[in-house]
């Protein structure tokens, strides 16, 4: 097998691609032929070395997601079984062409849908799933600002957002990222590069967001704050701005970064009605059952029509480098997947 080994933290000099057995599945365990896997900007992040879960794993092989081929079942396992087409998620490992996991991690393909498609699916649409309904726990009628919204995360955002029955108004960083947000149903598209950001969204929305989906970080987070609704929820959960894009960061520019970021009074937040929650859905690998039934509800949502396939643009697993240098370089619209 391949697969993509990062030895120590760095620059994308440090992706390298190894040869190496195929891995062979033990008890209660099935070993995958990987055709695709999502490319994140968190496996960035792991390779830069500041990925809190992946910090004490190198070396390490990247990536959250895949999909491909059952190959072959460990004792105790007959479902799913070889040939079946599968997607899934995994904690770390997925940038290789096999991958060994447990049956509840993997779904099986939809129909129609091509295994880059599939595997650039699980990770946005959980983290959306989860920021939206759990940490966020969006109602019917609201207005929710949504930054970054023509990337994986965001594109996932807008669809589900459509579904809660929830106004979507999205940020994006360019103006030829629009076109694909008002399509996947944003109500209103800001463009924070030719256009006043806090100006527009007070238009947007006079009374405030009900919620504001902040995957930047330092930049944003003070004033949408602000920008609440009473009752609305900042809901954190990336830090990308705080990362120089297409260079490498360096610690005293990731300092300065981190000093930048605000710091919420409780008194604030119960004199205003307003709250701040993140998360890290790395987390629900140890709440199964919550993947479970959220994957379960969204593979409903595709079989009804209501969730559409993800835009993805495919990169060979040898050139992991240009995937990661294409997602840093912030110009990217919906998913990035590695074939194999
Ligand atoms: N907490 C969790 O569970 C969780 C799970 C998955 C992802 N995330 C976070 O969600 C965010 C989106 O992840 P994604 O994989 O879907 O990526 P993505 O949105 O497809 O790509 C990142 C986008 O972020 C914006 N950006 C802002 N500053 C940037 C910088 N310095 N370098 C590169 N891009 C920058 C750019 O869009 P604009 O210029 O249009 O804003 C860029 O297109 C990331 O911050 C990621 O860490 C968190």
């Amino acid at each position: 097998m391949k697969r993509v080994l990062i030895r120590r933290p760095g620059s994308h000099r440090v992706l390298e691609v190894v040869s190496e057995p195929d891995p062979v599945p033990g008890p209660g365990q099935i070993s995958i032929r990987v055709r695709a896997a999502g490319v994140n900007y968190a496996d960035c992040v792991v390779r830069m070395g500041y990925y809190e879960a992946a910090k004490d794993l190198y070396p390490i092989t990247p990536g959250f997601e895949f999909a491909g081929m059952v190959e072959a079942c460990g004792p105790g396992v007959t479902e799913p079984g070889p040939g079946q087409e599968v997607f899934g998620i995994t904690r770390f490992g997925a940038y290789a062409s096999r991958i060994v996991v447990e049956p509840w991690q993997v779904w099986p393909c939809p129909e129609g849908w091509t295994f880059s498609e599939c595997a650039g699916f699980p990770a946005v649409f959980l983290t959306a799933y989860y920021g939206l309904f759990k940490a966020g726990r969006v109602g019917k009628g609201e207005i929710l600002l949504i930054h970054s919204a023509a990337g994986g995360v965001g594109t996932a955002l807008l669809q589900l957002s459509r579904i809660a029955g929830c106004r979507a108004c999205a940020v994006v960083g360019s103006g030829r990222k629009a076109g694909l947000c008002r399509d996947l149903g944003a109500e209103a598209v800001i463009d924070r590069s030719s256009q006043d950001l806090w100006a527009m969204a007070e238009s947007l929305a006079p009374k405030g967001f009900d919620a504001i989906f902040d995957s930047g970080g330092p930049a944003t987070l003070k004033a949408g704050y602000r920008r609440l609704a009473p009752g609305g929820r900042l809901v954190v959960f990336g830090f990308s701005e705080m990362f120089p894009r297409g260079r490498d960061p360096n610690l005293l520019g990731l300092a300065w970064e981190w000093l930048k970021l605000p710091r919420f009074s409780p008194l604030d937040l119960t004199s205003s009605n307003r709250g701040v929650v993140g998360f890290n859905v790395v987390r629900l690998f140890s709440q199964r059952d919550l993947a479970r039934s959220a994957m379960g509800e969204m593979l409903g949502w595709i079989k009804e029509g209501r969730l559409r396939k993800v835009p993805v643009a495919e990169y060979p697993l040898e050139s992991v480098v240009e995937a990661h240098q294409a997602l840093e370089s912030g110009t990217t619209v919906g998913k990035l997947v590695l074939t194999v």
